[in-house]
């Protein structure tokens, strides 16, 4: 049986398992991505999108245009960038923005691939400007203008190129530079999920990690995984240790809150830290407007990691807007975290 106040009894056993699950956690994600269109489960608008997109290209037998995937973190972009390669039946090589050291490395990069290959980019609206600039006639001419040497000496030299597919992901749309965005043939934004559609993702998820689960504490689960299958994914694994922790095979719903209640999270899957910056709008900023970086100061969070991680979700939920002045919160919020609005 389960004890009323789990957070009291966390063992040195779970701590273990939560520090093993942490370092395994790139290989699990390897492990439970879908490998075909068919198993990816959700994005409807873009699924319908490339089942005209990608038999044009197989159909022109060349390579397809670029595509730009853009969306919060742990939505699928790179599951999706993975997927597009297979369904082409070409080789991908990933690399991400900040890697991107110098214009060199790029077009060692570029001058590797093989006829229709992809390249994925990852976090690419933070490549360094002078490789950015590189990556326009890479994208758009299939070759590379480069400067060789320095000084009086230098000459520029242009190769060309195998014609390929970029895949650039972001997380935030706004700061690419417009050259960039406009030589996408193909930009595709990802949604979040439905909660029946994460509730598949974790059943998926469970049965590949042979994790027993009852129906209802998938759903249960999916309620608190913010519409994101990485979020989802990682709180399945929780209550997995949760159940282990306690012998138990199957979990169940109990097991469930047990565990989140553990995270700190609550029914609609907020944070901690989610649930600070709601109350320091509501208390310290009146509800706003307030700007970014005053609230990324006030809350000692970055800026980007309120922007790209904590925003999105909240957003959606429809607890926070964007104004031209600032961030402001809505009255929705005042019920969900229990304040009064007239005592502010
Ligand atoms: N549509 C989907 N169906 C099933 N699982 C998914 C789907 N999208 C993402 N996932 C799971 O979520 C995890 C995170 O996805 P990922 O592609 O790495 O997200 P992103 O690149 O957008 O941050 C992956 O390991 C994968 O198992
Ligand atoms: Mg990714």
């Amino acid at each position: 049986m389960i004890e009323k106040n789990p957070r009291l009894q966390t063992t040195k056993v779970q701590v273990q398992e939560a520090k093993k699950t942490a370092a395994d956690e790139p290989i699990i994600e390897n492990v439970l991505r879908p490998k075909s269109l068919k198993e990816y489960i959700g994005q409807s608008g873009i699924k319908r999108n490339l089942q005209v997109f990608l038999p044009a290209a197989r159909k022109r037998n060349e390579a397809m245009e670029h595509v730009l995937l853009h969306g919060p973190p742990g939505l699928g972009k790179t599951t999706l960038a993975f997927i597009l390669a297979s369904e082409m039946n070409v080789s991908i090589r990933t690399t991400s923005g900040p890697a991107i050291e110098r214009p060199g490395d790029l077009a060692a990069l570029l001058t590797n691939l093989q006829e229709n290959d992809v390249l994925f980019i990852d976090e690419i609206h933070r490549l360094r400007p002078a490789v950015e600039e590189i990556l326009y006639s890479a994208m758009e001419d299939y070759c590379l203008d480069l400067v060789v040497g320095k000084g009086p000496s230098a000459r520029s030299m242009r190769i060309s190129l195998p014609r390929f597919t970029l895949i650039g992901a972001t997380t935030k749309l706004s700061s690419l530079s417009s050259p960039l965005r406009d030589r996408f043939g193909n930009v595709l934004k990802l949604e979040f999920y439905t909660e029946e559609n994460i509730k598949e993702i974790i059943l998926r998820s469970a049965s590949i990690l042979k994790i027993k689960i009852n129906p209802d504490a998938a759903m249960s689960l999916a309620k608190c995984s913010r519409r994101t299958p990485r979020i989802a994914n990682r709180l399945l694994r929780r209550a997995r240790d949760y159940a282990n922790v306690h012998d138990q095979e199957t979990i169940n719903s109990e097991m469930v809150l047990a565990t989140l209640d553990l995270l700190e999270i609550d029914e609609l899957g907020l944070n901690a830290t989610d649930r600070k910056l709601l109350s320091l709008i509501a208390e310290k900023f009146k509800g706003g407007p307030v700007g970014i970086s005053t609230l990324a100061a006030a809350s000692h969070e970055e800026e980007a990691t309120i922007e790209e991680i904590y925003e999105p979700f909240l957003m959606q939920l429809g607890f926070l807007e964007r104004s031209p002045r600032g961030r402001l919160l809505t009255d929705k919020v005042y019920n969900h975290l229990a304040l009064d609005k007239t005592h502010l």
